[in-house]
């Protein structure tokens, strides 16, 4: 048996060029700055353009991971990109990444767990390296959430982004022993029964239609940051680790009190807690690689720093990965 981790080496994001602030929100539903900031912490959502897609969103996102790892896409040997808002019914949009991207090594594929597919996909990727099915993985989040919102429903249309994010990761072995950095562990869960509170009304085999959020915002606010805190604790004592090991804790970005409640459920001070959601709103599977780059690009993981990721989404999904920078 060989005893290696996935380490992340790189990581990048990428956000479309076009911005609706909360005024700009005030001419498309009634709504105001002031709700949206204090109920939620969001200031802007990034829009994708006219025919920008999320393998569009996805591509630049690994391309700027890829440089970051110094990495050349050629090494790449599994591509895993997680949506809810593929291009197209098929194929997934990671196999059209791949293709851009001039990747011919290894599978590519979606993974589906709409706000969790982050931490789903990265789930899989550490899994695969760590059975030496690949050697050097491509993980991205990305999102158009804006071609399937209800823009005339404020509950919603106003808490969702287009965005992406991506990290590159590697299998490394240690000598005769577990390598210390790396994903240490990821814990996956789901529970479909709660399917009305979270769901598009629309689909290939239901309506033949894309279908639009829709959303029960009290239930899933409380689900979420329940199932947050819980994931964190169990993924913490997995690894015999406790709440005051974490450097670093990365919830899903949907919102700055559910952010602030899980970290205080967990009691980790807000100086260790990323907060990006005002930059880009809820961007669901891309949220995570989003606030990852934010930390990485300001040089806030030192190497040996414990980072805890979790997040929780449709399905319900949710989650959480432990890793050592
Ligand atoms: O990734 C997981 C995906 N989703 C989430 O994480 C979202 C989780 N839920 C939430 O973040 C919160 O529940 C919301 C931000 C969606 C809503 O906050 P809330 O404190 O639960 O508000 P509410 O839904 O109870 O609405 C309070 C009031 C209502 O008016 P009335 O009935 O009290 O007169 C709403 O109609 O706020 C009204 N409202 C708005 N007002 C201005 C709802 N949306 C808006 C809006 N602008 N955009």
């Amino acid at each position: 048996m060989t005893l290696s981790r996935s380490q992340i080496i790189g990581v990048g994001s990428f956000l479309p060029e076009k911005v609706l602030t909360n005024q700009d929100m005030t001419a498309i539903v009634d709504t105001n700055d002031e709700w949206i900031v204090k109920r939620t912490g969001i200031k802007q959502r990034h829009i994708a353009g006219e025919g920008e897609l999320t393998s569009d969103l996805g591509r630049e996102a690994a391309l700027r991971a890829l440089a970051a790892a110094q990495v050349k896409a050629e090494e790449v040997d599994l591509l895993i990109l997680a949506t809810t808002t593929p291009d197209n019914t098929f194929p997934a949009t990671a196999a059209r990444v791949q293709a851009q991207l001039g990747i011919t090594k290894g599978p590519a594929f979606d993974v589906q767990a709409v706000c969790s597919g982050f931490v789903y996909a990265l789930a899989t990727a550490d899994n695969m390296l760590r059975l030496g099915q690949a050697k050097t993985a491509l993980v991205i989040g990305a999102e158009v959430y804006s071609r399937i919102l209800d823009w005339e429903d404020r509950g919603t249309c106003v808490l969702f982004g287009d965005g992406a994010g991506a990290a590159v990761l590697r299998a490394v072995e240690g000598n005769g022993q577990l390598p210390e950095r790396g994903i240490l562990s990821t814990h996956l869960y789901a529970d479909g029964t709660r399917y009305e509170q979270l769901y598009v009304d629309g689909g290939p085999a239901s309506t033949g239609t894309a279908g639009h959020v829709r959303m029960q915002g009290k239930e899933v606010f409380r689900f979420a940051v329940n199932s947050m805190a819980t994931s964190v604790r169990t993924g913490l004592e997995a690894n015999g680790l406790t709440v005051e090991d974490i450097d670093w804790l990365i919830p899903h970005q949907a919102n700055s009190r559910i952010i602030a409640k899980v970290g205080d459920a967990l009691g980790v001070p807000n100086d260790k807690v990323i907060v990006t959601v005002q930059d880009h709103a809820n961007t669901s599977a891309a949220t995570i690689p989003l606030a990852l780059t934010h930390g990485f690009e300001r040089q806030l993981f030192k190497p040996g720093d414990l980072v805890a990721l979790t997040a929780m989404g449709g399905g319900f999904t949710w989650g959480s990965a432990i890793l050592r920078w």
